[in-house]
């Protein structure tokens, strides 16, 4: 991992810098770039926008680590809102979360009574609701969580992340109960205990194991590939192997981010290949911008040309 991507991603947990970076307008410029506003009704006019053109979305609001239990139940009753939203506007636009958003630090209990109503809610309402996978001391969490949801319905899926060593093992528990997840990279810092320091391995491990969950036997109701990555190559080699073995249109979206990529993304659209644009807003975008900044050295340049404007 490069020097620059460790020192943003270290950023993107400390109180000081997101404090005054926020209110530095140059930073706040160049943060528009990733995200089409602040608001809700932001998101919802971007994905309406993005329909035409053949891509479908995910709406995120963005914050994590609440302080408090009570904070939980302004996310809960805010995406409940979303979820309404969306169906008045006859999007299809899924809904996806972080646990620690809805309470998880505090207590995973409530966490999961906030996230069975809304999984309920999207049931209802033709929607899906997607599990964010946070850093590495969430993952068992996490996908306790899933399985619990998942136990009630199949409209809920999540979140892997290929530079941890574990998930191999993890995918393959998935793969059993029948299982939508999005597989991505993964855009926290680690350690190279628990994952694989060298970009190398992890796009080598991305392809294994979006290879693993296109085989033939992933195919249980509910199975689903998410292929959320912006990495051209890897897209292109796992449409040969969707052309190779068959694999069925309804068993696997691409999902990239909002602002990146958007040529490509728009070119599935037009190919009529199913694509998603994940669409985050919210006014605590800071960390979450620090990680977005890591994965390309260009953005950091974009953010300094922002300063003399
Ligand atoms: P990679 O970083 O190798 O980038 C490939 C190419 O894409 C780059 O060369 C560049 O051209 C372009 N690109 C990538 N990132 C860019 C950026 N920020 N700005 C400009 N260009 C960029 N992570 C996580 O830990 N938990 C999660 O729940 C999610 N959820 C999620 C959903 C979706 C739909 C996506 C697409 C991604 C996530 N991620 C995530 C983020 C993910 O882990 C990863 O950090 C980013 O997708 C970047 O990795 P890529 O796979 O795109 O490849």
């Amino acid at each position: 991992m490069s020097l620059m991507r460790k020192a943003l991603l270290w950023a993107s947990t400390n109180a000081w810098m997101r404090e005054r970076a926020t209110k530095t307008a140059f930073v706040r410029r160049s943060v528009v770039k990733f995200m089409p506003g602040e608001r809700v009704e932001d998101a919802i006019e971007a994905a309406k926008a993005l329909k035409p053109q053949g891509i479908n979305t995910i709406l995120t609001r963005l914050g994590e680590n609440i302080a408090n239990i009570g904070e939980a139940k302004e996310v809960f009753d805010h995406y409940m809102r979303v979820i309404d939203l969306v169906h008045a506007a006859g999007l299809d636009a899924q809904i996806s979360i972080k646990p620690t958003q809805l309470g998880y630090d505090q207590n995973p209990d409530i966490c999961y009574d906030y996230c069975i109503k809304l999984l309920e809610r999207c049931e209802a309402t033709g929607n899906f609701f997607w599990l964010d996978m946070e850093s590495s001391p969430y993952v068992d969490g996490t996908i306790a969580l899933f399985k619990r949801l998942r136990a009630k319905s199949a409209k809920v899926g999540i979140a892997i992340q290929a530079y941890l060593f574990r998930t191999e093992k993890d995918i393959e528990e998935l793969v059993a109960l029948g299982s939508a997840v999005r597989l991505v990279k993964g855009a926290y810092l680690e350690p190279a205990s628990v994952a694989y320091p060298k970009k190398s391995d992890v796009d080598a491990s991305y392809l294994k194991l979006a290879k693993r969950l296109l085989q033939d036997d992933n195919r249980r109701p509910g199975a689903l590939l998410h292929i959320a990555t912006h990495d051209l190559g890897i897209q292109a080699e796992l449409q040969k192997v969707i052309q190779e073995r068959r694999v069925p249109a309804d068993r696997y979206e691409f999902a990239m981010l909002f602002g990146i990529q958007t040529g490509r993304q728009q070119e599935l659209g037009r190919q009529g290949v199913k694509v998603r644009c994940l669409i985050s807003y919210g006014e605590y975008w800071f960390p979450w911008y620090m990680r977005r900044l890591g994965e390309r050295p260009a953005n950091v340049w974009f953010v300094v040309k922002n300063m003399f404007r």
